[in-house]
């Protein structure tokens, strides 16, 4: 299992990397595909309106209107026309690569397992919207989508009588049945929403717009198809014989041909068992979880740091319950920890020029402290030797680090790079443990952390607390994202790193107040 989700990851990564040149890291759209899920969704909810207004809800009259709406008001109508089925099309598209993505790259088991378990309704719910509205334009194709339908839904047994006798003749065609169709239509996409707002309750400061040019350029390309290939109806339905030839959609209706060689109950059960097994997935098997961060009140002064950086919600701020002077205290909530220590990096406690002993902050990792960390760090600096020794700071879910370390380099895993505490590199550089410092971990714009990324590179840009000193040179710090398969491209990025350090002056940094060894919030600087 892990063996193929390496090689699903290796080429979900090549394709990155790929548009990562074509679009820009900014806007690939692989790092934005639940965005664009919820933009594609607006589309059709607004052309959806538009066409609402013009559309004949009556089975006679349904089909005429469309008509209307297609070739009478060309430019408005039929481009909204287009764009509704496309936008719902490409909504499809970019919610099965987001599964995928988030499969392949192991971010849906442990603590993140709600966020993958209320996708899985969406599928449904995307398809019934797809499938009734098709079968609103009342042409062939939804002549053969009603009759294969209510026979699926007629194998269930579960209905008084058989809905698909509605659709034997035209006699027996019911207009409430196709007034409940619509219904359906408007009903579900409701309903969607409220799900995917439920879906993204875990994430905080979830992203729900793509980027600006990423909106633009789809919408662009969008109109575009709606010109080039517009969106028109199939011939008229007619319950008096059975269409010969129909042009099908295969993003929603691809298992509709099946149903013609098998049962209805073979049908149901292939989706039952397979929603089942993709909700228990989480489970199958379920995630081996570092223990949760833990707050240590003693050094915790309330000041919500650690709840602002959290990617998962899982700190709040509550009434202090120590009576110290302070008037609130972090919470770590277990079940909603990932272990990924980017609290701790966010800390203001968390800097290694307090001493060893003292050196517990507001908030850690149990079994991967902070302390360990500065232990790590004062380790490998002792054994580097040579010109411009650096000392790599990486993460878990990026390329393996053993490979570039030598006599000069050395190499420190951590769960995410935001775990970092800026502190850390003006330890490093200022009291010359290494001549410089370098960061690698996830492909830029991928954060198996979401957020772990975009919070160093502002801590250290001194955009977000705890931000780096000013008096860092920053031309002794160097990075990378790399990803895992960017490993060669990473070793050249370091080399060509230390070369610039090489042919940097030597630096003169004052020398430090022995106060400072002890001072508690020393080496960290704050905005507040
Ligand atoms: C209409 C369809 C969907 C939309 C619009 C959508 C949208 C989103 C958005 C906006 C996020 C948050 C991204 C972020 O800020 O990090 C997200 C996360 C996520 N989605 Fe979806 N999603 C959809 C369907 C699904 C489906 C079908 C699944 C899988 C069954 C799924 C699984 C996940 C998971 C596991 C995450 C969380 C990843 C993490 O913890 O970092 N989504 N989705
Ligand atoms: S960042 Fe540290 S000091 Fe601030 S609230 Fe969190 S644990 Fe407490
Ligand atoms: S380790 Fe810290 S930042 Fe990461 S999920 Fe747990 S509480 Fe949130």
């Amino acid at each position: 299992m892990n063996g193929t989700r390496a090689i699903a990851r290796a080429a979900f990564e090549s394709v990155d990397s790929l548009f990562d040149r074509a679009f820009t890291t900014a806007w690939n759209p692989m790092y934005h595909l639940g965005t664009l899920g919820w933009f594609f969704y607006w589309i059709t909810i607004v052309s959806g309106i538009y066409l609402f207004i013009f559309f004949d809800t009556g089975i006679h009259q349904a089909y005429e209107s469309l008509e209307y709406i297609t070739n009478v008001q060309w430019y408005a109508g039929g481009v909204m026309r287009s764009l509704h089925r496309y936008a719902s099309d490409a909504l499809i598209i970019v919610m099965m690569l987001h599964l995928l993505c988030e499969f392949v790259m192991d971010r849906y088991r442990g603590a993140r397992w709600f966020t993958w378990f209320t996708g899985v309704p969406l599928l449904w719910l995307v398809f019934a919207c797809g499938i009734s509205g098709y079968w609103m334009v009342w042409d062939v194709l939804a002549q053969y989508i009603a009759v294969a339908t209510t026979e699926l839904l007629d194998s269930l047994g579960i209905f008084g009588q058989s809905i698909a006798r509605n659709f034997l003749n035209p006699e027996t065609l019911s207009g409430r049945f196709f007034t409940l169709m619509v219904f359906i239509h408007i009903a579900v996409p409701l309903f969607m929403l409220l799900v995917m707002w439920i879906h993204i309750q875990r994430q905080r400061n979830a992203r729900v717009n793509p980027p600006a040019g990423l909106a633009i350029g789809t919408l662009g390309a969008l109109l575009v198809l709606s010109f080039i290939e517009p969106a028109v109806s199939q011939p008229p339905a007619d319950l008096g014989i059975v269409p010969a030839t129909i042009d099908l959609d295969w993003f929603y209706l691809a298992a509709y041909p099946l149903l013609d060689r098998l049962s209805g109950m073979t049908m149901w059960g292939i989706a039952g068992t397979g929603t089942l097994l993709l909700l228990l997935l989480p489970v199958l098997p379920p995630k081996r979880r570092r223990a949760a961060a833990s707050v240590d009140l003693d050094n915790c002064n309330g000041c919500g740091r650690c709840v602002d950086d959290c990617p998962f919600s899982a700190v709040a701020l509550q009434p202090r319950t120590d009576g110290s002077g302070f008037s609130e205290e972090a919470v770590v909530s277990a079940s909603l920890c990932t272990g990924c220590g980017i609290c701790a990096g966010a800390c203001p406690t968390s800097t290694p020029f307090r001493r060893t002993s003292e050196l517990v902050p507001g908030i850690d990792l149990p079994d991967h402290r902070i302390r360990d960390l500065r232990a790590a760090t004062l380790d490998v600096a002792r054994k580097l030797t040579g010109p411009a020794r650096v000392i790599v700071y990486g993460c878990e879910h990026g390329p393996a680090l053993r490979q570039l370390q030598s006599k000069q380099v050395a190499a420190i895993t951590l769960p995410c790079i935001a775990m970092l505490p800026p502190a850390f590199l003006d330890f490093v550089i200022t009291r010359r443990h290494a001549e410089g410092v370098f960061l690698t971990g996830c492909a830029a714009g991928d954060c198996h952390y979401r957020l772990g990324l975009r919070w160093e590179e502002q801590r250290l840009a001194g955009e977000r607390d705890p931000y780096l000193r000013a008096r860092v040179p920053r031309t002794r710090i160097g990075n990378f994202w790399a990803g895992i398969t960017r490993r060669r491209r990473l070793q050249q990025e370091l080399a060509a790193f230390r070369e610039r350090l090489q042919a940097l002056p030597p630096p003169e940094y004052r020398k430090p107040r022995p106060a400072t060894d002890t001072g508690v919030a020393a080496g960290t600087e704050s905005h507040g």
